[in-house]
C-alpha cells in the first residue's frame, strides 16, 4: 500500500508544483492575509495549491483524511491521513527566493509511512517510504539518499529556522548565538521541509528548529531518517517544542548542544 500512497503524493504533488510554478508572476507575490503574526503571511496560490492538492488525494482516496496547512481539517474513515504543506517557505515564495516547496505525507495509523518533497523553484524531489529508504530523483532516474558521517561536530553546517512569534524568535537567536560558535556556521533557508531534505542529501549535517508544525515536519522528518539521520525532540520525539536532526556520528553530541545552547 505504501507505494500506491507515494505514487498518489508524487502524482499531486508535480501537478501542484507546476501550478505554483505557473501562477508565481515575476517579481514579488501579494500577501492576502496573516496568520499566527504580521510577518507570517499567506498568498492566495498558498491557498489555491492546498485545494487542488486536497481534490487530487481525496479523489484517488476519498476515505482518507487530509490536514494542510490552509484549510480545515478532514476526518476520514481509512487508517490513512494526509499532511499537507502546500507551500513550505511561504515567505520565499513571496519574494522569489528559490527555497519553497510542495510538502505531502501519508500516516497510517498515526505513523508517517511515505513523504513526497519538491522544491518547486528548481524541481528537485525527495521522497521516501519507511523502512525503505529516501531518494531523490533525477533525470537519469531515482538515487538513494544516503546521509554522509561528520568528523566531528565543530565541523557541522547546522541549519536552522525561526518562528514568526516574536518572542519565541527572541529566544531562539539567543541560542543560535550560544551555538554559532560552536559548529562551522549556521543556515537560514526559510524551508524547514528543505532543511531537513538537505541534510539528507548531505547539503548540511545538523538541523534544530522550534515551533514547527505537522506538515512542516512529516514529510522532510521521514526523509531524513530514511536517508540515516537521527531525528529527536523532547524525550526523543520530534515536535513542536522541538526537532533537533544530525548524523548519527555527531548526533548524541550535538542534541548535548542544543540542550546546553537553552533550545
Ligand atoms: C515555515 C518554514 C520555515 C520555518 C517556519 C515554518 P511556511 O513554513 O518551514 O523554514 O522556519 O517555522 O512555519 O510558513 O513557509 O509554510
Ligand atoms: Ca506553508
Amino acid at each position: 500500500m505504501n507505494e500506491e500512497l507515494l505514487e498518489i503524493a508524487r502524482s499531486a504533488g508535480r501537478r501542484a508544483a507546476l501550478y505554483v510554478a505557473g501562477a508565481r508572476p515575476h517579481g514579488r507575490v501579494d500577501v492576502s492575509s496573516t496568520k499566527s503574526s504580521p510577518t507570517d503571511v499567506v498568498t492566495a496560490i498558498d491557498e489555491a495549491c492546498e485545494q487542488l492538492l486536497r481534490s487530487l488525494i481525496l479523489r484517488a482516496r476519498p476515505d482518507d483524511g487530509f490536514v494542510g496547512e490552509e484549510g480545515d481539517d478532514i476526518l476520514g474513515s481509512s487508517d490513512v491521513e494526509w499532511i499537507v504543506d502546500p507551500i513550505d517557505g511561504t515567505v520565499n515564495f513571496v519574494y522569489g527566493l528559490p527555497f519553497y516547496a510542495v510538502s505531502i505525507a501519508a500516516a497510517v495509523n498515526g505513523e508517517v509511512e511515505v513523504g513526497y518533497v519538491m522544491n518547486i523553484a528548481n524541481a528537485d524531489e525527495f521522497s521516501a517510504i519507511r523502512g525503505q529508504g529516501a531518494w531523490t530523483h533525477t533525470d537519469e532516474g531515482p538515487i538513494r539518499l544516503v546521509a554522509p558521517p561528520v568528523d566531528r561536530l565543530e565541523h557541522a553546517l547546522v541549519a536552522t529556522g525561526f518562528s514568526y512569534v516574536t518572542a519565541t524568535r527572541t529566544k531562539q537567536a539567543a541560542a543560535v548565538a550560544r551555538m554559532l560558535p560552536q559548529v562551522r556556521d549556521i543556515r537560514r533557508t526559510g524551508s524547514a521541509a528543505l532543511d531537513l531534505c538537505g541534510l539528507a542529501a548531505g547539503s548540511y549535517d545538523a538541523y534544530v528548529e522550534q515551533g514547527l508544525k505537522p506538515w512542516d515536519l512529516a514529510a522532510g522528518g521521514l526523509i531524513a531518517r530514511e536517508a540515516g539521520i537521527a531525528v529527536s525532540g523532547i524525550d526523543g520525539i520530534p515536535g513542536e517544542r522541538l526537532v533537533m536532526a544530525a548524523h548519527p556520528s555527531v548526533s548524541r553530541e550535538f542534541f548535548d548542544l542544543v540542550n546546553a545552547c537553552g533550545f
